[in-house]
């Protein structure tokens, strides 16, 4: 699609004062080039070594009858001086471009090239060397996978519609159309329209109220890349935590979700006393319905959760903990491209088992260290004998695939084995030190895994002569064998409890008749199911279920692990908890296993497509593409 307008000759030249601040200013301009000039990013057709976006405005108006958001996404910019923008584009229409400050603007030409199924399209701007300001006017379509409408049946009042968004890793082209390398960073406002009856909050400051105008506004002065820009819209209530946290989520839920989440305050205490000072003023978390693909995105000021979180005993509390801990590693310093993911991941990863430590101690912490180092081992093992061997280094090549391929335990297990690894080396005195000086020194800036390794062998490992091969873990085939391992007593007795029931003891007896669900954390229960084996009898099955009651238990890991277990073993009578769980729930992380478990054997792919072609208008497009090619599933 072409469209030709007159060239515009800018001649508007707008003069900023130059205060104090122009020094660091351009200081860090200097540095985002830098950066940018070294860095390609195979995920992003932008041009941001030429030009970048310093802020965007977007003024949106949500559409719920259409399911369409009209929007304009005004582009303030550094122009190295250049005559072309070129922008990230996909599922959007475009309506005009125009150059020019609001109210002073003018048409301008641009191109939308040829599309990509995986990246989209680029869309090129024509401008002259002067011009800052581009201005795109636009509306999502039905294409505009970040977006997750949903009707009224879908949420937990079932009176209103809802919509979130979802920008990593990228679909924030979807529905902005931006400069989506998280390369580059923007501060951006927003004026939002939504229907009076609902309330609209951002990856910004928030409202904790809703307005008789239905149009809220909203600023982000931290510099952030764009995968966090985040909107939700829907009926929602606020609660406050702490000084400077809270939850939102529907008015009915509000008093269960706020009891979930009372030690946020703690967790935040914790994160600051590691690492330094939370830079974001506020934290609150969302809330939002079943469909969420996710348990948690660290949208800055507002962590999106899933409802699942909410178990009525605070078990997967640890979800926030990561979330929060991406105030720091993903969102202060961000990985410059997709092959580094890691560097979001794995930090995170390690920094949650640490607040988790601070606040419930050292042996749960080694039990969720567990549990995900399990995962770990599993997953090496699936990308060893895949079509890309290659995906268990922690440096990732993706280009030409889609980043969320890199979304691995490899990223995340890996990557927080790495760190752990280091600490148990260099001591942990030395080793926090260290990452406090990182975030200091990086804070609102992006890397590669490059210039973290270099800072790691010069601020760490060379001055304390430490002896650690940084290749071997970014460039190498599956786990090395420096890795730590985490020994723990707890998780060793669940296990052999669990060997004992296989083996025809009968562990309810006796001492045991006092074993209750919650005698064991949930991730203790998690390894017990784990190493029960696939064959287990169904009569063993149903004692369990039984005495425990897994199978209805509202604890959304132990009854994925319960499930997948069910399913191996023959053990039917789950079936109807299976389907209602697939109806209900869209998280990724529940669905694969579950549905991957299911295809393994003809009359389960049976139930397991039946279910799906139902389930699926319940999920968001995220979880969609994952189980359309698993399923074979076609429209
Ligand atoms: N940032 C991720 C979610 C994500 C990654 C979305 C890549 C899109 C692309 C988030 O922080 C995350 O890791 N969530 C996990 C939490 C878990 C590891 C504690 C989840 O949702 O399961
Ligand atoms: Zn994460």
């Amino acid at each position: 699609m072409i469209k030709l307008y007159s060239p515009i000759i800018l001649l508007l030249l707008i003069f900023t004062s130059c205060g104090s601040n122009e020094a660091l200013e351009n200081e860090k301009e200097s540095n985002q080039v830098i950066i940018n000039q070294k860095v390609r990013d195979a995920h992003s057709y932008s041009n941001v070594h030429e030009i970048f976006t310093k802020h965007l405005h977007l003024d949106l108006e949500i559409d719920f009858n259409s399911k369409t958001i009209y929007g304009t996404a005004r582009h303030h910019m550094k122009n190295n001086g250049t005559d072309t923008a070129v922008f990230d584009l996909k599922g959007i229409e475009i309506i005009r471009v125009t150059t020019g400050v609001k109210g002073n603007e003018k048409n301008t030409d641009y191109v939308i090239g040829q599309e990509d199924p995986i990246i989209g399209a680029p869309l090129s701007i024509k401008v002259d060397s002067l011009v800052t300001d581009i201005n795109i006017y636009y509306k999502t379509t039905e294409k505009s996978d970040a977006l997750d409408w949903l009707d009224p049946h879908l949420t937990d009042s079932k009176k209103y519609p809802y919509l979130y968004t979802q920008g990593q890793a990228i679909l924030t082209r979807t529905w902005i159309p931006t400069q989506d390398s998280p390369q580059n960073r923007i501060t951006y406002s927003a004026d939002v329209k939504v229907p009076k009856e609902l309330m609209a909050l951002m990856s910004a400051n928030n409202p904790t109220q809703k307005n008789d105008s239905g149009i809220y506004h909203f600023e982000m002065k931290q510099p952030i890349p764009v995968y966090l820009i985040a909107l939700a819209v829907g009926n929602l209530s606020y609660r406050k935590i702490g000084k400077n946290c809270g939850v939102y989520t529907e008015p009915t839920m509000i008093d269960e979700v706020a009891w979930e989440f009372q030690d946020l305050k703690k967790m935040m205490s914790a994160a600051e006393e590691l690492y330094g000072k939370y830079e974001w003023d506020k934290y609150d978390v969302i809330v939002l319905p079943y469909s969420f693909p996710f348990g948690g995105m660290e949208n800055p000021r507002l962590t999106f959760a899933n409802p699942t979180l909410i178990t009525g005993d605070r078990s997967l509390i640890t979800v926030v903990a990561h979330e929060l801990a991406h105030s720091w590693s993903g969102n202060l310093v961000t990985n410059a491209t997709w092959d580094d993911f890691w560097l979001n991941e794995g930090f995170t990863v390690y920094f949650e088992n640490r607040i988790m430590e601070k606040i419930y101690g050292k042996e749960v912490a080694d039990i969720l260290a567990l549990i995900e180092f399990q995962e770990l081992e599993v997953e090496i093992k699936e990308i060893q004998e895949s079509d890309h061997p290659e995906d268990t280094y922690l440096k990732l090549a993706l280009n030409g695939r889609d980043p969320d391929e890199g979304m691995t335990q490899i990223a995340y297990v890996k990557g927080a084995f790495f760190l752990k690894t280091v600490e148990e080396l260099a001591g942990r005195k030395k080793f926090d030190d260290f990452m406090k000086n990182y975030f200091k020194e990086y804070k609102f800036q992006t890397l590669t895994s490059e210039m973290f390794e270099n800072y790691l062998i010069e601020n760490l490992l060379k001055p304390n002569h430490i002896k650690f091969d940084t290749k071997e873990w970014l460039y190498g085939n599956g786990l090395p064998k420096n890795c730590v391992k985490i020994k723990s007593p707890r998780f060793e007795y669940v296990q052999k409890l669990s060997e004992e029931f296989a083996n025809g003891k009968d562990i309810f007896k006796g001492k045991g008749s006092k074993i209750k669900r919650e005698t064991y954390i949930t991730q203790e229960w998690q390894a017990f199911i784990r190493k029960l084996p696939r064959d287990l009898s169904v009569e063993k099955l149903k004692l369990l279920d039984d005495k425990l009651g897994f199978k209805s238990c509202g604890n959304s890991e132990i009854m994925t692990e319960w499930f997948v277990l069910s399913i191996n073993a023959g053990y039917t009578d789950v079936r109807p908890e299976i389907e209602q769980f697939l109806n209900k729930v869209g998280r990724r992380k529940f669905l694969l296993p579950i549905y991957k478990t299911l295809s393994k054997d003809k009359e389960n792919l049976k139930f397991a497509k039946k279910v799906y072609s139902n389930a699926r208008k319940n999920y968001h497009s995220v979880s969609q593409k994952t189980m359309d090619e698993l399923l074979n599933y076609s429209l």
